[in-house]
C-alpha cells in the first residue's frame, strides 16, 4: 500500500469542558466525520486507521461504520500520550505501508487539496509537515515568567497536520525514541530527533485544531462560509 492514514482521535478534551473535541458536533455533524470526508475525497489514501480511546471507541466506531467509503477503515485503541496513540496506529497499519499520513481528529477542516499536497510533498523529502507562518512575536520565558529570549519570526512557523513519513523512517525513529517517545508532541519531533530530514510544506491557516469552544465557534464560521461560497 502506497498511503496509510491515522488519525488520532484518543484525546480527552480537557480544554473543551470534558467533552470530546472529536465527537463535538459540527456543522450538523461530528468532527471526525469531517476528517474521515477529506481523506477519503482527496483520493489518495487507501486506508485509514482511526485512533480510538476506551471511552469513545463504541461511538467512533459506529461512526465509521456509517460511513459511505470504498476506503477501508479500522479502529484501534490508543494510549495514555498522543505519540503511543500514533503509534498504535502505526502498527495497526503494517511495514508493508509506503507512506504514513497523521492527521489530528481535532483537525475538522483539513481539505482533500492540503492531503494531497502533503502526499505529494513527501515523495520529494520522504518526511514532512504542514505549517503555517507565525503572526505573533514569539517569546521563550523561565518558570518565573522572565522573558529568556525572542526568536527571530522570520525563522518561526506554526506546524499542523497532516504529516507524513515514509514508513520505514518513522519505525526507525520510534525505536532510537526509546522511554522518550512519551514526550514528543508530534512525529516530526521523533524524526528530526532521530537525525532524519524534516521538510515543511504550506499548510492552510484555516486548517485550525479544535481545543476551546471559542475554536468550535470559528470552525462554525469557516464551515458556513465554505458552504456558502
Ligand atoms: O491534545 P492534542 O490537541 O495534542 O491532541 C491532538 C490529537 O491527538 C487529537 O485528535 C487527540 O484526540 C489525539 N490524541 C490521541 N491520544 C492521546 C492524546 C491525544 O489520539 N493520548
Amino acid at each position: 500500500m502506497k498511503v496509510g492514514a491515522i488519525v488520532p482521535a484518543a484525546g480527552r478534551g480537557e480544554r473543551l469542558g470534558g467533552r470530546d473535541k472529536v465527537l463535538a458536533p459540527l456543522g450538523g455533524r461530528p468532527a471526525l466525520a469531517w476528517v474521515l470526508d477529506a481523506l477519503v475525497r482527496s483520493e489518495v489514501v487507501e486506508a485509514i486507521v482511526v485512533v480510538a480511546s476506551e471511552a469513545n471507541r463504541t461511538a467512533i466506531e459506529s461512526l465509521c461504520r456509517s460511513l459511505p467509503t470504498t476506503v477501508p477503515v479500522a479502529v484501534t485503541r490508543g494510549g495514555a500520550e498522543r505519540a503511543l496513540s500514533v503509534r498504535a496506529g502505526a502498527e495497526t497499519l503494517g511495514a508493508a505501508t509506503k507512506f504514513v499520513l497523521v492527521h489530528d481528529a481535532a483537525r475538522p477542516l483539513v481539505t482533500p487539496e492540503l492531503i494531497r499536497r502533503a502526499v505529494d510533498a513527501v515523495q520529494r523529502h520522504g518526511a514532512v509537515v504542514a505549517a503555517v507562518p507565525v503572526v505573533d512575536t514569539i517569546k521563550q520565558v523561565a518558570l518565573d515568567g522572565r522573558v529568556v529570549t525572542t526568536p527571530d519570526r522570520r525563522s518561526l512557523v506554526a506546524v499542523q497536520t497532516p504529516q507524513v513519513f515514509r514508513f520505514d523512517w518513522l519505525w526507525e525513529a520510534y525505536r532510537r525514541a526509546g522511554a522518550s517517545l512519551v514526550t514528543a508532541t508530534d512525529e516530526a519531533m521523533l524524526l528530526e530527533r532521530a537525525g532524519f530530514p524534516v521538510y515543511v510544506f504550506p499548510g492552510d491557516p484555516e486548517n485550525l485544531k479544535i481545543t476551546t469552544p471559542l475554536d468550535l465557534a470559528v470552525a462554525e464560521f469557516l464551515l458556513a462560509r465554505r458552504r456558502s461560497a
